[in-house]
């Protein structure tokens, strides 16, 4: 089967860590690249990962979002770029915020130079739901990341590069995810497991469903859309017991920088979205010169406005999860 990324140059930024390595494995597993590119800072991640995939068309690159020019060295002869370096520890963009800040959004701006200096055709940033009205610094970087990849269409000129966001939910088992967590304390012999409180919902996607979903936004972007995949919610509770169904869960309180509910197309831009048969895109609020027709999306499917007053929120989300389909994506995470 043909594959969007067949004969493509990509660069992966952030190609160590979860979704880089899920997206490397599908990548050479299903396309032909011409070349694939990870670029992250730490050698001993890119060394592990060389140990697993080393096919002549991988390239490990050790870099800094932060750094421009290295950036663009790196994007020379790139067709394709995922944006997916980031600092994603709310606890830890609280305390460092400076940081934070340097990486999601100073990098997200290299991220745009460095593509439009080498002529990259298509760049997918991906993003949070943590972005729709931040209540922490992790999530207001995040949003201003996807405000500069949306913008950046206006600022193409004749290069050919366009820009789309990718927003999703929690990955099930990804680093410093809860999955993880809950697993240590079970296996360490917890008599309780924490519960921040016990009405929390979230949006749950595999992980292979996210590296599925950013490939198809290659093959649908036109440039400036936000593309949000309809994914199941799970509730916090259910997740603890599909876990240890014995265990008592005890109610901690919510962390500085939660929220008991997450959103994904918020209220305020129903007006701007679009419903498809998987998903919605939220359209950008200013139109550009490159952007022909949202209404119908470069693979050629058509979406329609959503009711006004529209949101997409994990607690009204329709499709929850129970406890058997929580343990069979539990149970896909090693
Ligand atoms: N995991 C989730 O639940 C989730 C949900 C929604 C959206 N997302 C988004 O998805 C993206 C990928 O998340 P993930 O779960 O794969 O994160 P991850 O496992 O923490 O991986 C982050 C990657 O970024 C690299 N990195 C960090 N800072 C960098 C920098 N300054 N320059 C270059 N590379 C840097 C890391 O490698 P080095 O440390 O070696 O540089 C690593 O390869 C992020 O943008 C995140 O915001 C994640």
């Amino acid at each position: 089967m043909r594959s969007v990324f067949d004969g493509k140059s990509i660069l992966v930024t952030g190609g160590t860590g979860s979704f880089g390595k899920a997206f490397t494995a599908a990548v050479l597993e299903r396309a032909r690249p011409e070349r694939l590119v990870i670029f992250s800072r730490d050698e001993l991640k890119q060394s592990e990962m060389a140990q697993r995939w080393n096919a002549p068309c991988i390239r490990y690159f050790i870099g800094d979002v932060r750094d421009e020019r290295r950036l663009t060295q790196a994007m020379s002869g790139i067709d394709f770029v995922v944006h997916a370096a980031a600092l994603k520890q709310v606890p830890a963009a609280e305390y460092n915020p400076g940081e934070c800040i340097r990486t999601n959004v100073d990098g997200a701006a290299n991220v745009i130079a460095a593509a439009l200096a080498n002529g990259v055709t298509r760049v997918v940033a991906l993003s949070t739901d943590k972005a729709v009205s931040p209540v922490n610094l992790y999530g207001a970087t995040k949003l201003l990341s996807d405000k500069l990849f949306v913008a950046a269409n206006n600022t193409v000129g004749r290069h050919p590069t366009r820009f789309a966001v990718v927003r999703y939910g929690n990955v099930v088992g990804s680093r410093g995810s809860v999955l993880p967590y809950f697993r240590k304390l079970i296996a360490e012999g917890a008599r309780e497991l924490p519960i921040t409180d016990d009405r929390m919902t979230r949006f749950w996607i595999s992980l292979g469903r996210g590296v599925a979903f950013v490939t198809q936004a290659f093959e649908r972007m036109r440039g400036g859309e936000i593309f949000v995949p309809k994914i199941p919610s799970v509730r916090i509770t259910d997740l603890a017991r599909s876990l240890a169904p014995d265990l008592p869960l005890k109610a901690v309180g919510i962390r500085p920088g939660e929220k008991l509910h997450e959103s994904m197309v918020p209220r305020d831009e129903s007006h701007l979205t679009l419903e498809f048969g998987d998903h919605y895109v939220i359209r950008p609020s200013i139109s550009f010169y490159t952007t022909v027709d949202h209404g119908t999306d470069a693979a050629g499917e058509s979406g329609t406005r959503v009711p006004d007053g529209f949101e997409y929120n994990s607690g009204t989300n329709p499709h929850f999860l129970d406890l058997p389909e929580i343990a069979a994506l539990n149970a896909a995470v090693t």
